[in-house]
């Protein structure tokens, strides 16, 4: 039981850094459940998959009767939930798989969670934590002068990925109130780093940047997120583990307020000083798309209450986090080809295609 942390979608893009980084900087044994959907990448933890402080376990956070089994077995102290459908678009062209898992998947964690909670001895039930991950963009979308998200900013989701992890975070929110249940839940904003799948933002246009492919802009380029460098969101997450007061929620974010378009002529810079080319600067590649329906206008967090209460800050500043960034898919060719495989070519094809 000590010190054993069962990590849900530990295959993903934030769930593989946190694991390498605990495995790291603690001595914690971690079990990864993860479904392995098209974003879960086991190679993401080859550098522990030989270490007996982790195992993973490929399975369905909704399978009730796998989750019991599990927490019968490992005995954990805590559960940290990464495990989650997360891209909006594909959100929007086909919400079910978001209510399954992250509504109903969520549900069924937290009943299996609460029933092995509900037997460990009185000592046990005081340490155990639940951790849910989740996001800002629970909170919908800030106008130009709106102060920025804070803990109390009442929840407005927009979109069906949105809303899913609104209803996720309500459950949670339940399972303490109602139950008891040891959780904490954390709203953090966009991160980009390693292992980010090619879907999102960042990777993608580093991606279509290195191979000379158009770059598309959703809208006027000018939608605003707030970024986080991954390493800081898994410090965080961790900190929040160890330190953050029961039933509480902690909003994480970068104070990094960008415009997309700012963040692509970036990435074209990099592009261009790492990967040189002759001819044109790949700005030249950016193409204005049309807009995604129901396209939120601007996130930012105020992460002023983990700061005060728990002393976490972002360590890295967007300019070395993009550069780092930038340079690891640079240099990882073999990742990039498994992930870029199968339904990621079908995906790309049919969400840009016209
Ligand atoms: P991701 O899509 O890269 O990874 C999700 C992982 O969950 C994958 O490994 C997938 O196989 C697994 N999974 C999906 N359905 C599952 C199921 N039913 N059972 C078990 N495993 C399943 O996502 P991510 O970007 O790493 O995000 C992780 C969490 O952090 C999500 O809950 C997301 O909402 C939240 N979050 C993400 C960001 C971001 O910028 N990426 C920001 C804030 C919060
Ligand atoms: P994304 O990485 O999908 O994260 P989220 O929608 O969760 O914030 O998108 C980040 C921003 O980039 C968002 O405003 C949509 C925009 N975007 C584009 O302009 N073009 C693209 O091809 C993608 C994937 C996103």
């Amino acid at each position: 039981m000590q010190n054993m942390i069962l990590v849900t979608g530990g295959a993903g893009f934030i769930g593989s850094n946190f694991i390498l980084q605990r495995i790291q900087e603690q001595a914690t044994s971690i079990v990864n459940l993860d479904k392995l959907t098209y974003a879960g990448n086991p190679h993401n933890l080859e550098t522990v998959s030989s270490d007996s402080r982790y195992k993973f376990v490929q399975g369905d956070i909704g399978d009730r009767a796998l989750m019991r089994q599990l927490l019968g077995t490992h005995h954990p102290c805590a559960i940290v939930h990464f495990a989650a459908e997360s891209h909006v678009d594909r959100s929007i062209r086909g919400p079910e798989d978001f209510v399954r898992t992250n509504i109903d998947g969520t549900f069924a964690l937290l009943e299996e969670t609460r029933a092995y909670w509900s037997a460990l001895s009185d000592e046990q039930r005081k340490s155990f934590r639940f951790v849910h991950v989740s996001t800002d963009e629970v909170y919908g979308s800030l106008g130009p002068d709106d102060p920025p998200f804070s803990e109390s900013t009442p929840y407005a989701p927009n979109s069906p990925y949105a809303a899913s992890k609104a209803a996720s975070d309500h459950l949670v929110r339940a399972y303490h109130h109602t139950y008891g249940l040891p959780t904490l839940t954390t709203n953090c904003s966009n991160n980009y780093g390693r292992f980010q799948f090619p879907e999102k933002l960042i990777p993608l246009m580093i991606l279509n940047a290195r191979d000379g492919k158009a770059l598309p802009v959703y809208g006027d380029g000018q939608n605003v997120r707030d970024w986080l460098y991954v390493e800081d969101h898994c410090a965080a997450i961790a900190t929040v583990l160890r330190r953050g007061r029961l039933g509480d929620t902690y909003n994480i974010g970068g104070w990094n307020e960008k415009p997309n378009l700012e963040i692509v002529h970036m990435i074209c810079d990099l592009v261009d000083e790492m990967a040189p080319r002759a001819g044109n600067s790949r700005r030249d590649l950016i193409t204005f798309v049309k807009d995604r329906p129901g396209h939120d206008r601007r996130y930012a967090m105020d992460a002023r209450k983990i700061e005060r209460e728990l002393g976490w800050r972002p360590k890295a500043t967007f300019e070395s986090g993009i550069r780092e960034t930038v340079r690891w898919y640079l240099e990882n060719e073999a990742w990039v080809r498994d992930v870029t495989s199968g339904s990621y070519r079908q995906w790309v094809a049919t969400h840009y295609s016209g």
